[in-house]
């Protein structure tokens, strides 16, 4: 490690790799709409208050998910570097830089279990367009538990995986831009044809209203936190994924620009997701669920009684995969950086080795949802959700933390790097050195001592 700091102060990247100026915005809308915005989004917006709840979180995604995303991308296009490395490059202080890379082993633990999920979206696309999830009187809850409790979970995420580190190990221009250049348009039109359809099926109002219906009562201080925690998660903020793409992204580009184009994108996606979800689910009389409940039960029940539910259905999983793999390619990134520039490794044997390591620790998570771990309990928890639990709700905080006290304090040049002046510089760093790490920590500490939110 010493030897890679002295030749290179923190190790920047030698052949610089470089997005250009559209393949930057759509690899990141790419990462930031994932399975977050297909179904917790819609999801959280109609249990805490429809339109209520989505003003809110336009208002969290504004004031303090923005900002933090523009300081993330600085960061990595200031510092040049990985996601330890930038934070070293821009100070000279090895302190940051071990705060930094505390974000790769994040983005290392979420790669492991995001994987797994990501693959069920695999065979359920199968099942959908094979007639698999559509015979009489089937039990969807069982069916998903037996699945789970499989081993093809394990097959699944190991194509993930291989399909992931391939993209990763072809480079930024070559892979990770060309994926996303082809996957986003064809994942709009995909969630354009869905949202006709969903709207247009008898009932479809109902849906509509428990998404959108403003509901001022159901607002509570409990609902700020779960609109900020689901505004950074939704944006891939706290692990280092946004300053790694930005550390590819050109000198003239603006940032500015590219935040307001990411944080519509990824408003927008989850929007159209629950005029698609809710009409569908309410039209045949069935209830929203949560989280795997919605997305992998309700659904697929909803689906098999639809004309032509077969193909709808499988257009669905298509766009669960879609969202899942543009994001898994964003997070292989960041620990794939760090190993290229910290040991020296080729792009293709970091991919190989990252994506290898992430399977083999995705395996316990895998099996732990229904499968033969699931009676393994560590604190009451199985080991799925400690990986879910240890990142959303500790290790992104601090990221988080990490990023705001950075630029508002340590960096002293962050607004000539983010193109800001004058009033646009001044609110940028109230929010970054007050407002933000203050809700961010107010986060953490519900999440930690009363309930994750
Ligand atoms: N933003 C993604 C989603 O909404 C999840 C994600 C988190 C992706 C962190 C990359 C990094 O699902």
């Amino acid at each position: 490690m010493r030897k890679s700091s002295s030749n290179s102060p923190g190790g920047s990247l030698k052949k610089a790799e470089r997005f250009s100026s559209s393949g930057f915005i759509l690899a990141a809308i790419g990462s930031s709409v994932g399975l977050g915005n297909m179904w917790k989004f819609p999801y959280i917006t109609g249990e805490h208050g429809g339109a209520a709840f989505f003003l809110l979180f336009i208002v969290c995604l504004i004031a303090v998910g923005l900002p933090v995303l523009l300081a993330e991308m600085t960061i990595g296009r200031g510092g040049r570097g990985n996601a330890a490395t930038s934070l070293f490059n821009l100070t000279g202080n090895k302190y940051w830089k071990w705060f930094g890379a505390l974000s790769v082993l994040t983005a290392f633990l979420i790669m492991s279990y995001y994987a797994v999920v990501a693959g069920w979206t695999f065979q359920y696309t199968l099942d959908s367009l094979t007639g698999g999830l559509s015979h009489k009187g089937m039990d969807y809850e069982a069916h998903f538990n037996d699945f789970a409790g499989g081993l093809m979970p394990i097959f699944w995420q190991a194509a993930v995986m291989l399909i992931s580190g391939y993209v990763v190990a072809r480079g930024i221009s070559g892979g990770i831009e060309k994926f996303n250049k082809i996957l986003i348009p064809g994942f709009l039109i995909i969630l354009l044809i869905l949202m006709v359809r969903s709207l247009t099926l008898p009932g479809a109002s109902a849906g509509v209203e428990f998404f959108l219906k403003p509901d001022f009562a159901k607002l509570d201080s409990e609902s700020v936190l779960v609109a900020l925690g689901h505004a950074f998660f939704s944006l891939s903020l706290g692990m280092g994924c946004m300053l790694t793409y930005g550390s590819y992204v050109k000198k003239e580009q603006s940032l500015g620009k590219a935040t307001i184009a990411i944080g519509i994108g990824d408003l927008g996606y989850a929007f159209i997701a629950g005029l698609i979800i809710f009409p569908t689910v309410f039209s045949y009389g069935l209830q929203p669920d949560k989280g795997v409940g919605l997305a992998f039960m309700a659904l697929p029940a909803a689906f098999s009684q639809m004309p032509f539910g077969a193909f709808f259905g499988g257009l669905f999983f298509i766009l669960l995969a879609i969202a899942a793999l543009t994001s898994a390619v964003s997070i292989l990134e960041v620990p794939v950086a760090f190993a290229m520039t910290q040991w020296k490794w080729s792009r293709r044997k970091a991919a190989a080795i990252v994506a290898s390591v992430c399977f083999v620790l995705g395996i316990p998570a895998a099996l732990s949802v229904t499968g033969s771990l699931s009676g393994f309990l560590i604190f009451g928890k199985t080991v799925f959700d400690w990986f879910d639990f240890s990142t959303a709700y500790l290790l992104m905080p601090i990221g988080g933390l990490v990023v705001t006290l950075f630029t508002g304090y340590a960096w002293k040049r962050a607004g000539e790097e983010a193109g800001l002046t004058g009033f646009w510089y001044k609110a940028w760093m109230v929010t970054l050195r007050y407002v933000a790490p203050l809700l961010i920590l107010v986060v953490l500490l519900y999440s930690l001592f009363v309930k994750p939110v």
